[in-house]
């Protein structure tokens, strides 16, 4: 069986391919061509494509029985799902994992809710055999955080008081792995064990770092402002700042089962992830 990962140099896609290496298999991996992130697996092929261009997605696809289908956070996000269903269909893909986000639906306000919304229903109206992952907020998205906290202690978020059950990438991509070598289907909203603040977060954070870390709610625009001087472009920071108010509204706060009815164990908790981040917390 052939399965093939899109997105697969980035946080997800490496953990799906891994997984999918586990258990045996040997991927092809979509990279974007020029990508210097193709160090994935000796037992993975690696597969150019441009995934906004849509014939060399087709032709990525020929040969493929599966497909794990992850888009980039990108303005086009919608596009490019757009090219991985309609090559699905052509290539005669016999079953499709899509990841979407927890959420998702095609008259959200945030722009990142609507793309995903919209391309899931296109999914599911394609015919195509699929399972959808909507999980929540990504552990790993810490690691972004660490600039401000190097230089003042702080994760400067919008977010109140507002509780999310974040997940560990590495949870996400075993769902993903069981399910592309399954035949369930549906939707799957996928969660950590427990909703925390940010706040909680940073005092799990300090623990490990041995010293104070904060959660400064800031407001959105003074966010908006750095993120803008630090290069990041107007579409993302009009996307993150949506995000972060679903966050606030309290669509980020259930918890779920669902990783553990896929994949037979519990999620992983925020504490055992914060260890893996001691070494960067002190550098
Ligand atoms: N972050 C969260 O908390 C969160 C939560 C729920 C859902 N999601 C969803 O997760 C997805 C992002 O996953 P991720 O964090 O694993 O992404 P990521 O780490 O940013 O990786 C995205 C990958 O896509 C590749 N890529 C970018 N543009 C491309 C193009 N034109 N053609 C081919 N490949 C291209 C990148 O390749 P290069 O190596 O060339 O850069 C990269 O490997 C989004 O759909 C997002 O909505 C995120």
């Amino acid at each position: 069986m052939t399965i093939t990962v899109a997105g697969a140099s980035g946080v997800v896609g490496r953990a799906v391919t891994r997984e999918l290496v586990r258990l045996g298999h040997r991927p092809r991996v979509l990279v974007r061509p020029g990508s210097p992130n193709r160090d994935l697996s000796p037992d993975a092929t690696v597969v150019e494509c441009d995934l906004t261009d849509r014939a060399a997605t087709l032709r990525a696809l020929h040969g493929s029985d599966r497909l794990f289908l992850l888009t980039p956070f990108h303005p086009d996000q919608l596009v490019l799902q757009r090219n991985l269903i309609a090559a699905s269909a052509e290539a005669g893909v016999g079953r499709v994992v899509k990841l979407s986000a927890l959420g998702a639906r095609p008259g959200a306000e945030s722009s990142i809710h609507h793309q995903h919304g919209v391309g899931d229903d296109e999914l599911r109206a394609s015919g195509l055999p699929h399972a959808v992952l909507r999980p929540n907020a990504f552990m790993q998205n810490a690691l972004q955080w660490l600039p401000t906290i190097r230089r003042s202690d702080a994760i400067v978020l919008p977010v109140g008081s507002a509780r999310v059950s974040m997940i560990d990438v590495g949870d996400i991509g075993l769902a993903a792995a069981t399910l592309l070598t399954s035949d369930a289907v549906g939707d799957y909203d996928l969660t950590g064990p427990e909703a925390l603040t940010y706040r909680e977060v940073a005092s799990i954070l300090s623990e490990v770092a041995g010293r104070r870390i904060r959660h400064v709610d800031a407001e959105p625009a003074e966010v908006a402002a750095a993120m803008r001087s630090a290069g990041i472009p107007d579409w993302a920071v009009a996307a993150r700042l949506q995000l972060y108010a679903t966050y606030r509204a309290g669509d980020a706060e259930v918890v779920t089962t669902a990783i553990n009815d896929v994949t037979g164990r519990p999620p992983r908790d925020y504490r055992s992830f914060a260890a893996d981040l001691a070494e960067p917390l002190r550098n």
